[in-house]
């Protein structure tokens, strides 16, 4: 197959950034398409530590074209930052990052409204990761956006974000009760930006669909996940993009039908970030031990993630949701020692059962789960390459997951390196 997308099936953070590394070798593009820096793909190459925001994860695996789509916002001193990071350690970008023109341009008002309102939400808040994402998007689709594009012409460009200054400062300190924004120093930093930001700014879009009509394999990495989908997952504790598959066409510019296949990874646990409701949930002593043995912090703001068990009714909805044609299990070593682990494979809402998501999207927060037990392992199985060299518990619990989720499973991610992987299909060769 050639194009192939990777997308999460839970809250995020589920380590699709080593997922898409990994097959990036069998890529010659690999694509974002959705959300912006609230994203971040953590990788470990050769015991060194990456943490990819912005740029797509599978820049790191050789010289592949890495494209940002118009589907994401970004913004740009974030992108400049990491691309000199990336430099710094010997990733250089120059002649193979391509930004869209279409993408929009995060800005620090942005920033200062995300953070301030969730401070006045007090207890209600949704724990964003205060980059700006969710109020970047509001301007996108109230067309009072800056794109990259607009940056082009910079005449035009400093008169839109001058009135778009105004109202926002207009904003944050009238009803928000908020600092505004030094105007000035903005314009300013962003007109010294534009030299070092435009070289990048093309039309991925066109570049994209001219790919796949060329029959290049092309990989699109998809951010968050499932359950965080401003459509499908738990709103409102979800970001503001659609992060299942379906937005590779929007965001990638990728024309209907012309994805092959979507991947979608899980942890072989539960994690999320934010509030929300999170059946699983592990209480007390246990999840806080996962969370150490997992290194369960954000990458994007280092706060400490929920825990909770495999949740195979959750999996079955991101399957349906995204046309899952496999599944990527990932950190299966973190679960050794725990005996019985517990596998949620339903839930009762009131007395009716479901082994799906239940209808209405508040019924989630009152499911109750339904459990399955299976017995846990001891001996790490981190150097395992193949299925046989799994503890047998381990290989029983990965089957029994296929099972209960019905689709194959692609992949088991038995350690942080890239190599500490057991592929049994790759999409891009299978
Ligand atoms: P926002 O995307 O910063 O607006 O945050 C909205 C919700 O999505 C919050 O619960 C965040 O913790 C969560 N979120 C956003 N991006 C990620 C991610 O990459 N991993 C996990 N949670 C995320």
């Amino acid at each position: 197959m050639n194009t192939v997308a990777v997308v999460g099936t839970q809250w995020g953070d589920e380590g699709k950034g080593k997922i898409v590394d990994l097959l990036a070798a069998d890529a010659e593009i690999v694509v974002r398409f959705q959300g912006g820096n609230n994203a971040a793909h953590t990788l470990v190459i050769g015991g060194e530590k990456f943490v990819l925001r912005l740029v797509p994860s599978g820049a790191l695996n050789g010289e592949k074209i890495c494209v940002i789509g118009g589907g994401m916002v970004v913004n740009a001193f974030a992108l400049i930052e990491e691309i000199a990071n990336l430099k710094r350690r010997g990733v250089d970008l120059a002649g193979r990052l391509k930004l869209s023109f279409d993408a929009h341009m995060v800005m620090p008002y942005h920033i200062a409204i995300d953070r301030s309102r969730e401070s006045r939400l007090g207890k209600r808040a949704i724990g964003t990761t205060g980059f700006g994402i969710g109020p970047a998007y509001e301007d996108k689709i109230a067309r009072q956006g800056l794109r990259f594009d607009d940056l082009i012409d910079w005449k035009s460009f400093k008169d839109k974000l001058d009135r778009n200054i105004k109202e926002k400062n207009l904003y944050l300190k009238a009803v928000l009760k908020a600092k505004p924004i030094d105007g000035k120093t903005l314009i300013a930093e962003l007109h010294k930006l534009r030299r070092l930001i435009l070289p990048y700014v093309t039309d991925t879009s066109a570049y994209v669909a001219r790919s796949i009509d060329e029959g290049r394999k092309i990989l699109f990495e998809g951010a968050h996940g499932t359950m965080l989908d401003i459509d499908y997952g738990t709103y409102p504790f979800v970001t503001s993009s659609n992060c299942i598959a379906s937005a590779v066409y929007a965001g990638g510019g990728v024309p209907p039908g012309k994805l092959d296949a979507v991947l979608g990874i899980s942890k072989a646990y539960t994690t999320r970030v934010g509030a929300g409701p999170f059946p699983t949930e592990i209480y007390g002593y246990l999840g806080d031990s996962i969370r150490e043995e997992g290194v369960e912090f954000g990458s994007a703001t280092g706060r400490p993630r929920r825990i909770g068990w495999f949740d195979a009714a959750l999996a079955r909805y991101a399957i349906r949701v995204n046309g899952l044609w496999g599944l990527a299990l990932t950190k299966l070593d973190v679960l050794t020692g725990i005996n019985p682990l517990k596998i949620c494979v339903g839930y009762k809402v009131g007395k009716e059962a479901y082994d799906t998501m239940p209808p209405g999207r508040n019924a989630l927060a009152k499911a109750k789960p339904i459990y399955e037990e299976i017995p846990g392992w001891d001996e790490k199985p981190d150097a395992a390459r193949t299925l046989d060299e799994l503890p047998r518990d381990a290989l029983r619990y990965i089957e029994r997951l296929g099972e209960l989720c019905g689709v194959p499973i692609a992949m088991v991610g038995v350690g942080a390196s890239r190599d500490a992987t057991i592929i049994l299909k790759n999409p891009f060769r299978d």
